[in-house]
């Protein structure tokens, strides 16, 4: 991953398990906002897109898990995402998977890449 094209998201052990933080990342021309989530003690990211409608999916600032930590869910019309593949498995866009964003572990701190 090219350092002009990843940001420091957050240093390793910020994010509790199943919790998020957004940010805002410039890929060329683009800039798209983010969310890296700790699921389970592994770490993913992702546009903050659903892919029912182009909206961001947190309602509530920096919301995106329920409140059990097992899904991600869009707060507008529910759709309902696995948090470490990103497939929505119930509501409006099921069958469709958000849009990942490669992560790397280095150096005591979380990167997240743009899209390949
Ligand atoms: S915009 Fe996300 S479920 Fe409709």
């Amino acid at each position: 991953m090219p350092s002009s094209l990843r940001l420091r998201v957050a240093s390793l052990g910020d994010l509790a398990p199943e919790t998020s933080r957004k940010f805002t990342l410039t890929c060329g021309a683009v800039t798209l906002e983010g969310f890296l989530i700790n699921y389970r003690g592994t770490h993913y990211a992702y546009a903050n897109e659903c892919q029912h409608l182009p909206m961001t999916m947190d309602w509530v600032e920096n919301r995106f898990f329920d409140a059990a930590g097992a899904y991600l869910v869009c707060g507008t019309h529910g759709a309902t995402y696995e948090p470490h593949t990103g497939l929505c498995v119930a509501g409006p866009c099921v069958g469709e998977v958000l849009r990942a964003l490669p992560v790397l572990v280095e150096d005591g701190a979380i990167w997240v890449g743009c899209p390949e």
